[in-house]
């Protein structure tokens, strides 16, 4: 027997294949004559947490903007004409915008998060970029600027916030400190009074707690021990018995300890 294909159905199908056809043409074109890419949000650029300018030399140039209230960082770049310029842009605080005039980079800045987008720049002049996601009593003046020079013109950045080495940051970090990063103890336990989980650490070596029992101690080393072998043991007042038991040496008892005294 014969299928037939009925004349109404092949219609539906031939058009199907011409506008699947055209839509992949398209893509192409925009690829290979304009150049635009098809965006990425996948990089291998880790969130960071200061601008960069880095020239990479035969005017390619990688920026990592850093979105801020409010303002970036870089707030000016200057490269020279004919320049491709890959942009990595995250958040330090709340979602913003980053939209450069003029040109196809238009991305959201997300905490933790890096975007991407390339540009080319074939036009000298001023490009200005603009944070497009409303983000608090400053978003309006919320602003940077890309100068594209001639193609002599040295490239530049301005208003990158110069980071502490991390080589010096490292070598000033206490032990302790280290091992309570590493372990987690910051997720519930703040260092500078605000509230948490936990009790904050500023100040708490020597301090006069009440236990949840009404009775009083005072914080030093045997209350410490005890708190990190057996935390549900003496919980102070106010706060829930939910500290997990973490494995610590006796050598990491005595770095932490000896950090704790430190944090006033
Ligand atoms: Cu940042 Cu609006």
């Amino acid at each position: 027997m014969e299928t037939k294909i009925p004349k109404l159905e092949k219609k539906v199908i031939t058009v199907a294949f011409v506008t699947s056809a055209v839509h992949l043409g398209l893509i192409a074109y925009a690829a290979v004559k304009l150049g635009i890419t098809v965006p990425t949000c996948v990089t291998n650029v880790k969130p960071f947490t200061t601008g960069a300018f880095i020239d990479h030399g035969q005017k390619r140039y990688e920026v990592h903007v850093l979105a801020k209230m409010w303002g970036f960082e870089p707030s000016r770049i200057r490269v020279p004409r004919g320049s491709i310029v890959d942009f990595y842009l995250t958040s330090k605080d709340v979602n913003h915008g980053f939209n450069i005039d003029r040109t196809n980079v238009n991305l959201m800045a997300v905490p933790y998060v890096v975007n991407y987008a390339q540009a080319r720049f074939e036009t000298p002049g001023k490009y200005p970029v603009i944070c497009h996601e409303y983000c608090g009593a400053g978003h309006q003046a919320m602003n940077a600027m890309v100068e594209v020079a001639e193609a002599d013109q040295p490239a530049e950045a301005e208003g990158i916030e110069a980071a502490p080495s991390p080589s010096i940051e490292a070598a000033a970090q206490p032990p302790g400190q280290k091992i309570m990063q590493t372990k987690g103890c910051f997720a519930c336990h703040s260092v500078n009074g605000s509230p948490g989980v936990g009790p904050t650490f500023k100040g708490v070596w020597g301090r006069k707690e009440t236990l949840s029992d009404g009775t009083a101690i005072t914080v030093d080393e045997p209350y410490v021990i005890e708190s990190i072998r057996k935390p549900q043991a003496k919980v102070v007042k106010g706060f829930g018995p939910v500290m997990p038991t973490i494995p610590m040496t006796d050598q990491e008892l005595k770095d932490i300890i000896e950090y704790m005294k430190t944090i006033k």
